[in-house]
Order: structure tokens, then sequence, then C-alpha cells
């Protein structure tokens, strides 16, 4: 059991193969953070508390009680009541106060971990994780928190969540309810958070912890482009190798907040949970919220280590369903080809040219059903237009199948045209508040999810189009943000609610989705990858990972999404050029050996294309096929950054048994009179003899780790290499 209590000390803790997370009962009421870090055989660690240092504990010394509160590492901050530091929970009474102090009142320590009901959450059997549930009690409010942790001893990874309960006769009104708050000593840390935009989703923002509150944060209703629920906070020069990590990811796609506060006494507090902002949740007598999961990697062994852990985690205890291990069918999709303009004919046309190269699913995106010949009209209205496709969806299924090719196609199931049926019929099941006009993004309306009639409707929608013919993919868009909240379905001191509710909706129609269509591939998506988080990879093994196809701006993007998701969930495809967001021409081949890190598909008109290209393709599809399965299961090294040099990106995927290691290498911009890199591989048995699969060159292990090996030379911008290493010996 990886959960211990010691009684003599009031200490619990929390051990994985490599961490422990000690946390320590102190007067019999507060719940104090003592360690997080490298394994430690004892539990004697309290005195890392400070409890022999004024201000003292409230037992010696209650005349300093808001001066210790103020300075305890606690577990969960709670508002109002002495700390100033952040706080994770802070409620409204009918009185109106907003003060609440949490004691402990007991414990308990099992074998698995629970679901949260209605939320995605990481899983996990008996013998894969133990949990321990610390009740806490606030007995002026009757309120109950109980602080959730569950600890993946193999993966070396603990997740956290709350449980908060009113047993009071009155209602209290959460007004912030984050999920985990870490205590950590020291200022001397840098911290990395994933930033962008459109089309430039999760790059690496890395800035020297100061005093002061450091954050990011999401208000969209959905993770967003922007900024994204990560937050590592690190030991300052720690590479990817070396250096002290604590990293915080939310499995939970809405509002987020995540932030790191550099505190008087040169402490620092992480925190993570739902964004206040925007939120208010009411418990009646004895009604329960659940706080989102956040999970948490402790890393002494760089960042490489914390990526391959969060990898390891997600593939295994978080990532469901029957492609979860599996090889994705390669899929050509239409929308960089052809956009709106489309018919039956045209997308058989492709199809029959994809298949004959070895593509394997056909999916039809955006443009369909109702009218919709542009961005303007028709989401709600999910009848199949027959004027483009005559004969309806089952003639154009049935043609792909013939040709012995799966079929996919497109949705946004959230959304609302001002122009269509649905929203004529239906102007109130838009999110808007009475008497203010709605602001319109992308000229559509998001419909209000979390009402069970909506949700139906346009589940059952969907449900009839996708029982009409054989379709074995669905990609989930979601294609703008939340914005003047309001929804009639509740009373006005309810209206916080809509935003985490609209959530729950979301999460309830996907898990609909799949338990109906069990054998479904789905790939969420949102304007690219504006929600591309740990929430949705419960519901989907990958998702649409920016609408920016570049090879060149796909490595930065790929990489800052990688340094968290594993690799098999980052949709990546080739798409044509000059490429349709940056204008830049780059080598097919290059497009090909990018793609390959993610899910790998097309996203072009292959009747189109240049004849070169075309015929690269049959050697990419066996590409694929050969490296897809090492890409999937193995670990990922970082070996060189282009964001950070400027000049080439390196990676490799190593199997875990050491038996072969893929290297990809882009030289983006190639410098005159220039020799080549050294590279040193990693992940490898450093006994075995390992033969480069293109040169026959044979090399031990510890030479190609060690001693390192050359890239190859390279000719032109944009060009890249695989390197494969076979273990022969
Ligand atoms: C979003 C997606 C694209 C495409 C369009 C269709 O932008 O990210 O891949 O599906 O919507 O409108």
């Amino acid at each position: 059991m990886g959960i211990q209590y010691f009684e003599d000390g009031k200490v619990f803790k929390l051990d994985t193969k490599n961490t422990s997370y000690i946390l320590a009962l102190v007067d019999g009421e507060f719940i104090g953070h003592a360690y997080y870090g490298k394994k430690l055989s004892d539990y004697h660690v309290c005195h890392l508390m400070r409890l022999e240092e004024g201000p003292f504990i409230p037992s010696k010394n209650n005349r300093d009680r808001g001066a210790f509160c103020d300075a305890f590492p606690f577990e969960y901050s709670t508002h109002g009541v002495g700390d100033y530091r952040e706080s994770c929970l802070k409620v409204q009474t009918e009185g109106g106060h907003e003060a609440c102090s949490l004691a402990y009142h007991s414990h308990k320590i099992y074998s698995g971990k629970p679901a949260l009901l209605g939320l995605p959450a990481t899983f996990g059997s008996e013998s894969e994780c133990s949990t321990l549930e610390l009740v806490c009690l606030d007995p002026v409010l009757n309120l109950e928190v109980v602080l959730v942790y569950s600890v993946f001893e193999d993966v070396d990874a603990v997740t956290r969540s709350v449980r908060i309960t009113n047993h009071s006769k009155e209602d209290i009104v959460l007004k912030k309810a984050l999920s985990a708050c870490l205590q950590l000593d020291g200022t001397d840390y840098e911290y990395i958070t994933l930033h962008g935009s459109w089309a430039r989703e999760r790059h690496i923002d890395r800035r020297p912890l100061t005093h002061g509150k450091h954050s990011v944060s999401s208000l969209r209703g959905e993770s967003g482009h922007q900024d994204h629920p990560f937050l590592a906070v690190m030991s300052s020069k720690t590479t990817q190798e070396t250096g002290e990590v604590y990293a915080m990811n939310f499995v939970y796609s809405g509002n987020f907040l995540a932030q790191v506060e550099g505190c008087q006494f040169d402490t620092a507090r992480m925190v993570m949970g739902i964004n206040p902002e925007n939120f208010s949740w009411t418990l009646t007598k004895d009604e329960t919220f659940i706080c989102p999961e956040v999970v948490m990697v402790y890393s002494d062994e760089g960042l490489g280590k914390m990526t391959r852990t969060f990898h390891d985690l997600y593939r295994n205890h978080l990532i469901r369903g029957k492609y979860r291990d599996k090889k994705r069918p390669i899929l050509i999709n239409n929308w960089e080809a052809t956009y709106f303009n489309f018919n039956t004919d045209k997308l058989l046309s492709i199809a029959k040219e994809a298949n004959k190269l070895g593509i394997e699913m056909l999916v039809m995106d955006d443009g369909w059903f109702g009218h919709r010949e542009d961005d303007n009209t028709s989401l709600g209205d999910w009848q199949v237009n027959e004027e483009k496709l005559p004969g309806g969806l089952k003639t154009l299924v049935d043609g792909v199948n013939a040709l012995g090719m799966k079929f996919g196609i497109w949705f946004e199931p959230e959304m609302i045209s001002p122009d269509s049926d649905l929203y004529r019929a239906h102007p109130d099941w838009a999110i808007k508040i009475a008497d203010r006009t709605p602001c319109r993004c992308r000229n559509q309306f998001v419909l209000d999810i979390s009402r069970k009639e909506v949700r139906d409707y346009i589940y059952d929608r969907i449900k009839a189009v996708l029982s009409c013919a054989n379709i074995e993919y669905v990609k989930w868009d979601m294609n703008r943000p939340l914005t003047d909240l309001g929804s009639i379905s509740y009373p006005p001191q309810r209206q916080g609610e809509l935003s985490h509710r609209y959530m729950l909706g979301v999460y309830e129609m996907q898990e609909r989705l799949i338990t109906d269509f069990p054998h479904l591939l789905l790939e969420n998506c949102s304007g690219g990858g504006g929600r591309f988080d740990a929430g949705m990879l419960y519901y989907s093994p990958q998702i649409w990972c920016s609408d920016d196809t570049d090879a060149i701006e796909r490595l930065s993007i790929q990489e800052g999404t990688a340094i968290v998701y594993p690799l098999c969930s980052m949709g990546a495809h080739v798409s044509d050029c000059p490429n349709h967001t940056v204008g830049r021409t780059t080598p097919f081949k290059t497009r090909g050996e990018v793609a390959l890190a993610g899910t790998f598909g097309y996203e072009l008109d292959v009747t189109r294309i240049p004849q070169k290209d075309r015929d690269m393709i049959p050697s990419q599809v066996a590409m694929y096929h050969k490296y897809n399965d090492l890409v999937r299961s193995g670990d990922y090294y970082r070996l060189a950054s282009y964001s950070e040099n400027h000049e080439y990106d390196c990676y490799e995927v190593a199997a875990k048994d050491g038996s072969e290691a893929l290297v990809t290498y882009v030289e983006v911009l190639r410098r005159a009179n220039f020799k080549t890199r050294r590279i040193r591989l990693k992940g490898l048995d450093q006994n075995a003899v390992y033969e480069n699969e293109e040169t026959k060159a044979r090399y031990t292990g510890d030479i190609l780790m060690y001693a390192g090996v050359q890239t190859p030379e390279t000719w032109g911008d944009f060009s890249s290499k695989l390197m494969h290493f076979v273990r022969v010996e």
C-alpha cells in the first residue's frame, strides 16, 4: 500500500516508486504539508513545517493564531481566517460571511481510486493505486470538506480532488473551490506554462519566480488556445535531465486557474482549480460539490522525467477505449482540401486516390449539413445536405467502404447558428443574457449544453446521423469560446454555475457517445487545439493539436503539447504547400516526418498535389506502419529544441525495453559552412550494440548515449531526417 498513517507523529506518508508526499496533522486540527520530493525511507520530517519557530501553534500561543495561519504550510487553504496567501476555498453564508476554517475530523485509507461523478479522472485498479481521504469540518458552517489523494505507485503520480458537502440547513455558496494546493520551500524557482493563440498553441514559456502571484487562467469556457491548465515549478537551471520539478496538470476542460505565488517568508504556494472568476455554486442541505482532479508529478531528473511520467499515466490511466493502445487508421481529412466546396463525387475522388496510396479512412469535415456553404449558417441542423451528398450519407459512406476505407465525420455539437432552423425554433437555447445582444464569434452562438433538453436533442440528432451509415470516426469540434453567460434555467443567484454546468454537460454527452458507440474513434478539436487537455483525453484518445499544419510551426506546438501529453494523443497531419496558415513551403518529406510524432494523417487534396509528393505517400504510409507502435508506446526524449536554439529540432522515442530508438532531426535553417551536430541518445541499454538501420554503422549503447553520434549532413532549409537504431547484440 502506497499510503501509510503513523499515529505517533500523526503523519500521512504517500509513497510512489520514487517519490514521497508527506502531510501531518498538527494540534489535532491543522493539516500541514511537510514534504514532497524524492522518496524518503522515514517519515520524521515534521520539523520542515517550522512548528518550533514563532509564530507558535495556537495551542501554545493562541494570541498569535493569525500570524500562525499566515505562515503555516496548509494542505488546503481557506479564505478569511488569517492565511492571506491564495486560498483554495471561499464560501458565502446566508449571513453574507466568507470565512471558512477547516479542522481535521477523520481519515480513510483504501486500495483503488474512486471515480469522480460526472467528471473525467485518472483511474487504476486496487493493485495500481491507493487513496487517502481526509475528512475536515468547519463546525461553524457545518461544512464537510474531504481532501482526496490517490497515489499511482508505479507511475510516480499523485492525484488530488476535493468533495465539499453542506450539512447545514442553510444554503452555502461556494465562491471558490480549487482542487489542489502545494507548499514549496524557498523561492529560487523558475516556472513553465504553455502559452499561445489560435494556430500557435502551447508554446513553452519559462520565467523566473519572483515574489507575488504568477498565474495563467482561462475564462473562455474551455481550457483555451491562450493559456493551459498546466504549471511546472522547478529549481533554477533545470534541464531535460537535471533539476527538481513540481508539476500540476488539471483534468478539466473549462475555466481554470493555475498559479504559483512567491510568499513573504520565501516559500511558494502552487494552486490549481476551477477559475473562481465567473464561478459560484450554491450547495443546499446535504448537497456535494466535486472539484475536478489535479495530477501532481515530482521529478528529480528534470523536465524529461516529468514528461515521461505524465505520458505513462495518461496512456495507461486516463485514455480509454478500443484505440487506446492501437494504431489509428491513417485518415485523410478534406478540410484544407476543399473547405466547404465539396460533394459526393469530389469526396469519392479523393477517397479513391487516397486508397490507392494506402490511406485508410476518409474524414468529411465541416459543410455537409443544413445549407452550410460557408461558416455563417446551419450549426444545429444536423441533417445531411442532399444537394451536396445526393442519396444521403449512406450512399457516400457505402462508396467509401466499397473501396475498403473507413469513413469519419465532423460535428460541432455545442453550437448553434443564428441562421438555423434550430435557432428559429429555440432562440432561448443559446447562451445569452436577456436584453443584451449576444456576442457572435464566427457568426455563431453557444448552445446551453447545461440544459438536459438541449443535450438530449443534439445528442439524438448525432446518434441518428451515426446510425444511418457505417461511420467509424467523429471529429467533435468547438469553434468559439463562451460569452454572455446567461441561462434561463437558473435563478439569478445560480447564474455563476453555468460555465461548470456547461462542461459537465459536454462530458455527459461525450460519455453517452462513447458508450453508445464503443467502436467509434473520437477526436476532439476546438478551432485546432483550443481544448487539448487531460479532461478531453478521458473521452477521446486523440485531439486535433492545431489548425496550423505547417511542419515548422508544428515543431514548437508539438514540443509544448508533448511536454505533458503523449504523442499518441496529438492529431497531426501532412498538408499541402504553400501552407494555408503561414504560406511556407516545406519539403513533403519533412511534413511527413513531423506528423509522424502524432497520430499521422493527411489534410490535402490528394488528387491535386504535385505528382512527386503523391509518389511519396506510399512510403510515408509504410513509415507510419513501421514506427507507430514505437511512437505510441515508447519513452519520449527531447534532445534539442528549435524554439530554444532557433536552428534545429531533435527528439527521440526509445522503446521501453531498449530494443530500438527513433530519432527525428529537423534542420530548420541551414547554416553556411557548418559541421554536423552531435546528439546523445537516451533510454538505451548501455551494454547492448545498436545498428543504424540506414547506414549499418554499429555502436554500443554507451557510445550512443554518452559519446553521441553526428547528425546526418543536410542541404537546404526545413530538411528532416529519421535515424532508427535497432539493438542487434
Ligand atoms: C476548426 C477545426 C478545423 C476545421 C474547421 C471547420 O477550425 O480546427 O480543423 O474542422 O473548424 O470549420
